[in-house]
């Protein structure tokens, strides 16, 4: 139900839309939200910052490979001398970037059913095995085939070739915000669960390598595992490890005893082959999480569907761990940056209030003449499209709004915190 005071904004949008051409798919949904009128100036959160540096922004602009990692990789690739590297790259490439989930075996048996159903109805009854075969040939005709990657060194290395970058630079991104929303959390233990080459250790020590002591890397792939130790000994198979304190799993330890500060899982629960596989993981990870559970996965459908399963799994605290009853809650949620379009949920354990409260930028912010359209992920849930003018909200929260991007924090005390006005109880005029 729309506001007094929203109906009022509402005309006054009509009037821009007409003047400066918002694009059509804007003009439903374009709302001034009540609540987004003050800027949170509780904690003078800017300080002697300009707007351009307010501290929801959490973009990285430029990640690059620590000199050390890109080194030893060119090592490796040279000595590897695959042929046809290029094109090996580019298939791998796009075979993770289209990869959809496996399907369930529910699924493909509703599927086999409507299938029997179809094929039978205009079919002669004697010749039920031929049916049958039909069925199936139908079957794996339309299903998605799913195939587990074996990693073993030639595939290692492709992925090495095809993924180290981008994965550094999603991980790092994740890391960053963290970091620079509780820059006091110093983490001393990081568990790494698939960990491939091991671009979130390096990651890890990019960013917290003042105080990690201890990296623990768990691959099923040996060859994935002994292809990270020569990453971080400069691409041989002796010589001091770059990061010190990393430790090499085969299998996940599954007691719940010991706990580490940071669990990653990055781009390794979509090698997982079922549903069941993946929570089985998720719950074993959330058990030997500490503080934070960081997941990430590819910017596509695929990718966003199982961490959003992941999330709920914990959220909705069907996964109660023996030694530690804190309840989970979302630290940040997705975003896709320019370069590396990946999909990210950061879960945390503890009180949500420790962690800011303002609401997430979850489209691209369309800056036009005077305002700014802002699609936000409000603290409690709620989706909102805020249009900013400075003359409304103020010279700061515009400015603030102006040089925000998708994926920061927007400065604001979203309507859920305050209470709530006459005008905003007010029946639709
Ligand atoms: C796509 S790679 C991701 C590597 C790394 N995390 C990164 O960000 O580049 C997935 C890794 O998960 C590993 N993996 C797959 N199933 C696993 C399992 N059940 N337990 C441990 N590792 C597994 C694979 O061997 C592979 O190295």
């Amino acid at each position: 139900m729309a506001t007094a005071r929203g109906s009022r904004y509402l005309l006054k949008i009509g009037r821009w839309r007409r003047s400066f051409g918002i694009a059509p798919q804007f003009r439903a949904l374009a709302t001034l939200v009540p609540g987004v009128s003050h800027v949170d100036n509780k904690s003078d959160f800017l300080g002697k910052r300009p707007h351009r540096r307010h501290p929801g922004i959490l973009q990285l602009s430029c990640v690059r490979l620590p000199q050390a990692l890109a080194d030893a990789a060119q090592l490796l690739l040279l000595e590897g001398a695959m042929p046809n590297m290029e094109k090996q790259v580019q298939v791998l490439t796009n075979y993770l970037w289209s990869r959809h989930l496996p399907v369930e075996p529910e699924e493909l048996q509703r599927r086999a059913v409507l299938l029997e159903k179809k094929i039978l109805e205009n079919a002669d009854s004697c010749q039920m095995e031929k049916h049958q075969e039909e069925v199936l040939r139908a079957l794996r005709r339309t299903t998605y085939h799913w195939q587990k990657l074996s990693y073993n060194e030639g595939l290692s290395l492709v992925y090495m070739a095809a993924r180290l970058d981008g994965g550094f630079a999603a991980v790092s991104r994740a890391f960053h915000e963290i970091q620079a929303r509780l820059p006091e959390f110093q983490p001393q233990t990081l568990m790494d669960f698939g960990s491939g080459t091991g671009s979130v250790t390096w990651a890890a020590h990019s960013t917290w390598g003042q105080s990690l002591r201890e990296y623990m890397c768990v691959d099923s792939s040996a060859a994935m595992l002994e292809l990270a130790e020569k990453l971080l000994k400069g691409g041989s198979g002796s010589g001091m490890p770059c990061v010190p304190g990393v430790f090499f799993r085969q299998f996940l330890p599954v007691s719940p005893k010991v706990q580490f500060d940071v669990v990653v899982a990055a781009f390794s629960l979509s090698e997982l082959p079922s549903k069941a596989d993946r929570t089985d993981v998720v719950q074993t990870l959330w058990r030997k999480t500490g503080r934070f559970l960081v997941l990430v996965e590819n910017g596509t459908k695929a990718g966003h569907s199982l961490l959003m399963d992941a999330r709920d799994l914990v959220l909705n605290g069907k996964e109660k761990s023996p030694l530690d009853p804190r309840p989970g809650f979302v630290f940040a949620p997705n975003k896709k940056p320019k370069e590396e379009k990946f999909s990210l949920v950061i879960l945390a354990r503890g009180s949500p209030e420790e962690a800011t409260r303002w609401p997430r930028i979850t489209q691209p912010v369309l800056r036009r003449p005077r305002h700014v359209h802002c699609h936000l992920c409000c603290p409690d849930g709620r989706m909102q499209h805020a249009v900013i003018t400075a003359r409304r909200h103020g010279r700061d929260l515009y400015r603030c709004a102006r040089v925000s991007s998708w994926g920061d924090l927007l400065p604001v005390i979203t309507p859920s915190e305050l209470p709530p006005s006459p005008a905003q109880d007010a029946p639709e005029s």
